[in-house]
């Protein structure tokens, strides 16, 4: 197969970290590699697909563009996804489905858009299979189709990944707010803490004092063995046509002979027992669990597990997940923080709104943290003010819907701001 134009789409804010991943995994660059808003698009080959799919860790899809074209109304979207061959990419006896997205479109239902869309497809495959159509399937399809409409273009793609690609395949045990790994790895590359054009992390070690379920521990630690981000699962293209089961096969066995057992130091630690019980479990299924020192306690509490790195968290933030521990008085009252201490509540995420919380967590980490930098993703864009810092950096990032602050403190001894 020669030369397709791909489109990863990533979170806002984390592209140009997404393209730096690209280029390191595809070898392509200039006007082959090109920074978009909201994702990265490259011409590269087949091959590379399933490679982006497998190794990519800020890429939420991998998507081939099949189609770009100006519209004006649905009979406009019918002719475009017409011209598509999509018998190339799928065969009438399998499941497919449409997913439409859109900025600004002038069309009154995106419904109606995606519908006729759909019977394009299935007209096309009718008029050359004989009659036959492949059906719709909207929870589990084999092939799933995007459409995106901007004021007066529509851009066809289709599938390779299947299920979003922040699926890694390991994690079973999910805790209530567990931080998408796309967005970890984003962290992580924000910090400097690995470079994704480089591939090499930091000598430092890392350490997540509200670890919960062990996202960023367990992703740093799968980047630091150079272990592949989807090793642990199934892609969409594995049930489109063009896939060849011997070349992902040597794809995968080029991965699993790249990774190594290097290990950097890597903790985690949470208030709730239950949450670091995940957090262990993860990290068994994700193959990374002698890399990674898990315990319990509150970060108020805990002490340096060294003598200085980083420090990398999502903190308890709002209603979801509220502040354990000692500073987790709000709703419950003293006595259920003594119980969340000692893990005697199930869920010790529970307690108050953070109000003391963070101020009480920049003095601890005035008195017993010299020496560390902590970046912390919040959407609080106040948190500085509230934890009497002030911020070295702070790098725009969204939380799905949510837009966030990665704020870097550097804990210098008398960095108080009085
Ligand atoms: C937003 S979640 C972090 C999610 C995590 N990054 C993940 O991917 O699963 C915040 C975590 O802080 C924990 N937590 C709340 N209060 C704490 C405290 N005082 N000390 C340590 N952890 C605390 C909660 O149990 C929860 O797991």
């Amino acid at each position: 197969m020669n030369d397709l134009s791909f489109f990863l789409p990533c979170a806002a804010g984390v592209e140009e970290f997404l393209a730096q991943e690209v280029h390191a995994l595809t070898g392509r660059a200039g006007q082959d590699l090109l920074t978009l808003r909201g994702g990265v698009r490259v011409r590269a080959d087949w091959r590379d697909a399933l490679k982006l799919n497998l190794h990519s860790r800020l890429a939420q899809r991998v998507l081939v563009e099949l189609a770009h074209a100006p519209y004006r109304n649905e009979n406009d979207l019918y002719a475009i996804a017409s011209g598509v061959a999509w018998e190339i990419w799928f065969t009438p006896k399998q499941t497919f489905k449409i997913e439409t997205t859109a900025q600004h479109s002038p069309l009154q239902s995106l419904n109606f858009a995606t519908l006729r869309i759909k019977d394009a497809v299935a007209d096309r495959f009718r008029a050359k299979a004989n009659g036959v159509r492949p059906s719709i399937e909207t929870q589990w399809p084999d092939c799933r189709v995007f459409a995106h409409l901007t004021t007066d273009s529509c851009t066809l793609y289709i599938d390779t990944s299947g299920e979003p690609l922040f699926k890694r395949g390991w994690r079973q045990d999910k805790g209530d707010a567990p931080l998408k790994e796309t967005l970890a790895a984003a962290m992580l590359a924000a910090s400097g803490w690995w470079n994704p054009e480089t591939g090499t992390v930091s000598e430092q070690p890392l350490y997540d004092p509200c670890c919960g379920s062990g996202t960023i521990a367990i992703e740093a630690a799968q980047i630091a063995r150079g272990m592949a981000a989807g090793a642990l699962r199934r892609f969409g293209f594995e049930k489109l046509l063009p896939f060849q089961a011997h070349v992902w096969a040597a794809i995968k066995q080029e991965a699993e002979a790249a990774a190594s057992d290097r290990s950097v130091a890597i903790f985690g630690s949470d208030v709730s027992h239950r949450m670091v019980d995940f957090a262990e479990r993860n990290a068994e299924r994700a193959g990374v669990a002698q890399a990674i020192e898990f315990r319990g306690g509150d970060a108020l509490q805990r002490m340096p597990p060294v003598e200085s790195g980083v420090i990398m968290l999502n903190p308890p933030y709002g209603e979801r997940i509220e502040v354990g521990g000692v500073a987790g008085t709000g709703r419950f009252g003293a006595r259920e923080s003594a119980q969340v201490e000692r893990g005697a509540e199930g869920d010790g995420g529970e307690g108050g709104d953070g109000g003391e919380f963070f101020p009480q967590l920049a003095t601890h980490w005035k008195k017993n943290y010299a020496g560390w930098t902590a970046w912390v993703l919040t959407p609080d864009l106040k948190l500085p003010k509230q934890m009497r810092l002030k911020e070295s950096r702070r790098v725009p990032m969204w939380n799905g819907p949510i837009e966030c602050r990665l704020f870097r403190f550097d804990m210098v001894a008398g960095s108080a701001r009085k």
